[in-house]
């Protein structure tokens, strides 16, 4: 837990000091949308450096890099900057996430032993290890108490594909009317922080990536909260639901009834 904080905030200052005015698009990825900036990709060699001086043993799961093998059973799992949209026009949720599993590199069948998330630009810094609890700079989190579903503040966010938009942007148009509102912070492992601190009741998100829910996920769980797919599934890629068990309960079955694992 200590290491992935210590490697979070690593690359956190080297994003947050080489952030020109203008940030330029290195690379594009799975579409004309989906950015990768010359900083995604040094925050992450940054990583891959300093975990290859501390752990050379395990091995390496990185948003912007090949898959690197290890002999130690654990997988560190890395989000140089989840948020890079928001990164790239100055906008202020972006981070650093860093979590290390044991039986990667699939989210579905690995258990998350610790993981830190980073929030550049206000320096905070969540982290959890498996049940040590869940902390905001070394305070305590719990996550808030189940509300219904008309009283809940809820966060998503959306993927990069034109086909997976169009079945995101149909699941909340139907999601808008049943709760308090809808946020969409901009990266995803801030989204589950916000669950572990209470800045969010729930949050759902489909075609996140295991960079986005590595850390975060662990975060809300060990700040009480439930991480589940639909269908009795873990989470995953198909489908993310975090929140009070009771609330996630209701909002699992809502996204049951729609479909909302099916199509893009
Ligand atoms: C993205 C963010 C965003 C979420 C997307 C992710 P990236 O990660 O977490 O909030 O909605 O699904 O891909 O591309 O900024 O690392």
């Amino acid at each position: 837990m200590e290491l992935a904080a210590r490697l979070a905030r690593a690359a956190g200052d080297l994003v947050h000091e080489g952030r020109p005015d203008h940030v330029d698009v290195a690379a594009t990825k799975s579409s004309a949308v989906d950015p990768v900036t010359e900083m995604d990709l040094a925050a992450e060699a940054l990583l891959r450096s300093l975990l290859a001086e501390h752990r050379p043993d395990d091995a390496i799961l990185g948003e912007e890099g090949d898959f690197h093998p290890g002999s130690s059973g654990l997988t560190w799992v890395l989000d140089p900057i989840d948020g890079t949209v928001n990164y790239l026009y100055g906008i202020p949720a972006y981070a650093v996430s860093v979590a290390v599993v044991a039986g990667g590199p699939d989210p579905a069948t690995w258990t998350a032993v610790a993981g830190a998330v980073h929030s550049v630009t206000d320096g905070r810094t969540w982290t959890a290890g498996r049940g040590l609890g869940s902390y905001l700079d070394g305070r305590p989190l719990r996550a808030n108490a189940a509300r219904p579903l008309a009283e809940s503040l809820v966060g998503t966010g959306f993927g990069y594909t034109l086909a997976r938009r169009t079945e995101q942007g149909r699941l909340v148009a139907e999601v808008l009317p049943l709760v308090r509102d809808i946020r969409r912070i901009g990266a995803a492992s801030l989204d589950l922080c916000s669950i572990a601190t209470g800045g969010l009741d729930l949050y759902y998100e489909r075609g996140l990536k295991p960079w986005d829910l590595a850390a975060g996920a662990l975060i809300a769980q060990e700040a009480g909260a439930v991480v589940t797919g639909l269908h009795g599934a873990p989470a995953s890629e198909q489908m993310l639901v975090a929140g009070p068990p009771a609330s996630v309960a209701a909002l699992v079955a809502f996204l049951e009834q729609h479909g909302a694992a099916s199509g893009a």
